[in-house]
């Protein structure tokens, strides 16, 4: 993916911008979580989707977004079980008791980008799935918790590393975190692997995503023919979640909740 050298400071009235495209992104997912049942198919939530981020008078960033091969044809990535990130929707993929589904929703409203994902339970998913969900998210919080000025990129992706290998699992490489704002991607790059006090230093009033994700086997991904689906090489499970954040004075300031908190 093309990167800009320079990391962009955005002013307050920006991460507030910012902070209304995030909370209408983590809405849609709210939305969603209860339509994610066994027998629905991946493109009646990609459809679901898309009317109600129209209805809210946002874009969905994902459409037509450029790609090696071709634009991405849909308005959310929908990434079941051993999809790494980045599945594409379709009508022929119905949901099963037992799977696992990272949805990813992008709206731009008002011109700024709300990046967030989470991965749901469809039904009943076995001890394994669940266990690898619930250290997912652990390892998203994680990484937040590491963002502070003076913090280094690499503290980020060290505290992740850590957690999730402790327990057994392994973090892609090929995916990063990535600044976003009026762009979609963008500098800088967020390994969620590293070394502690290695990287760039963060600054206030950067903002970027931090979307881990972990499988159960390598961490070895392979993508498909059609230029997006990213699955495990192993065919074992793979999870994530992703928050948009911005540095603030003492730490972070996530940007992607369905209610903000009331500014001091
Ligand atoms: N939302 C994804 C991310 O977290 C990017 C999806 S690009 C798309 O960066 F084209 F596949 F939508
Ligand atoms: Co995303
Ligand atoms: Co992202």
């Amino acid at each position: 993916m093309e990167q800009q050298e320079v990391i962009t400071l955005l002013s307050r009235r920006e991460i507030e911008k910012m902070r209304q495209a995030g909370r209408l992104a983590a809405q849609l997912l709210d939305y969603l979580e209860p339509r994610v049942q066994p027998g629905i198919s991946t493109l009646e939530l990609n459809d679901a989707a898309e009317e109600w981020t129209q209805q809210h008078g946002a874009k969905s960033a994902p459409l037509g977004y450029p790609g090696a091969v071709d634009p991405f044809p849909k308005s959310i990535c929908t990434s079941v079980n051993e999809v790494v990130c980045h599945g594409i929707p379709s009508a022929d993929q119905i949901l099963r008791d037992g799977d696992i589904m990272n949805i990813d929703v992008t709206p731009i409203l008002g011109g700024f980008h709300g990046d967030t994902s989470r991965t749901f339970f469809v039904g009943d998913p076995s001890p394994l799935a669940r266990k690898l969900v619930k250290v997912t998210e652990e390892c998203m919080w994680l990484g937040i918790r590491a963002v502070k000025p003076g913090a280094r990129i690499g503290d980020i992706g060290a505290a992740i590393q850590a957690y999730a290998e402790a327990e057994g699992f392994s973090v892609v490489r090929d995916f990063v975190g990535h600044g976003v704002h009026r762009i979609f991607h963008t500098a800088p790059q967020i390994p969620h692997y590293g070394t502690a006090g290695k990287g760039k230093k963060l600054r206030k009033g950067m903002v970027f995503t931090i979307e881990p994700m972990i499988n159960v086997g390598s961490h070895e991904v392979e993508v498909l023919a059609d230029g997006w689906t990213a699955l495990t090489a192993d065919r074992k499970l793979s999870a994530q979640f992703e928050h948009t954040i911005a540095v603030t004075e003492d730490g972070a300031d996530v940007l992607t909740l369905a209610e903000s908190k009331v500014p001091a």
